[in-house]
């Protein structure tokens, strides 16, 4: 089996001058590609170090991450950074879009950086911009943009270079119920259709609902690791 990420008993501690925090501790983890696994957990359980590990954005004081094949322990700053480019996806709680950008732009943005002629790269955009409902906003800016939108369009930056694996940090944290469904909507939609691997951090149940596995942290452990039969998009 090959799967999209194998933890093995990774610990991160961060050290300051006279404290030191273990943030993950021997925490060990298998997902299989195509899964969505939500994260929960209390306030300073591991949630976003882990998140990190799995964004490839830090690597583990012990123990082994690979993402998609990869031991990320082994790959220097410049392969970590053209991995996460060419094989990851983001999306953030407050959508951290590119003020002076258009919507397309913005979406664009993965594309440019890795060196894609700038028209492909806006098709690319325009395409995805279109499978999230704003094939009619290509060229407004963040500001011209209600918080839905604005994490749609960071939606299809995430998913302009076609990664294999998608991390979300609270994606519908910022947004009313309303512009929260219609996120998580998209998100179940495009992995059915991509078979893209998701990881979601969430502290909201009606979230994690939404997912199939849901995996709870307490002090840098996962306690609990739960499946669930059914994922009608029902509240359990
Ligand atoms: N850069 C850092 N330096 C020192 N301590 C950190 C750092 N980042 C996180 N921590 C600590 O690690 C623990 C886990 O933090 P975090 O992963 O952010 O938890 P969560 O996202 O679940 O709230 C907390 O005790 C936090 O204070
Ligand atoms: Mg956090």
């Amino acid at each position: 089996m090959n799967y999209a990420i194998e933890v093995q008993n990774a610990w991160k501690i961060y050290r300051q001058r006279l404290l030191e925090v273990q943030a993950l501790r021997g925490l060990s983890l298998k997902a299989k590609p195509g899964e969505m696994i939500a994260i929960t957990g209390p306030s300073g359980s591991g949630k976003s170090t882990l998140l990190h590990l799995l964004g490839a954005l830090d690597t583990p004081s012990k123990g082994s991450v690979k993402i998609l094949g990869q031991d990320i322990s082994k790959m220097s700053d410049n392969q970590l950074a053209t991995f996460r480019r060419q094989q990851l996806g983001f999306v953030f709680q407050f959508f951290n879009l590119l003020p002076t950008l258009t919507a397309q732009e913005n979406a664009a943005l993965p594309l440019l950086l890795d060196g894609v002629p700038r028209s492909t790269a806006l098709q690319n955009a325009d395409r995805l911009l279109q499978r999230v409902g704003l094939g009619d906003r290509l060229q407004h800016r963040p500001d011209e943009l209600s918080g839905g939108q604005q994490q749609r369009v960071a939606l299809a930056r995430a998913l302009v270079a076609e990664p294999k694996l998608l991390l979300a940090d609270e994606p519908t944290g910022n947004l009313d119920s309303k512009a929260s469904e219609t996120v998580l909507n998209l998100l179940e939609e495009l992995r059915q259709e991509t078979q893209i691997t998701m990881i979601l951090v969430t502290h909201d149940d009606r979230v994690a609902a939404r997912a199939k596995r849901n995996l709870h942290l307490i002090d840098g452990q996962i306690a609990e690791d739960r499946r669930r039969p059914k994922n009608n998009g029902d509240s359990p």
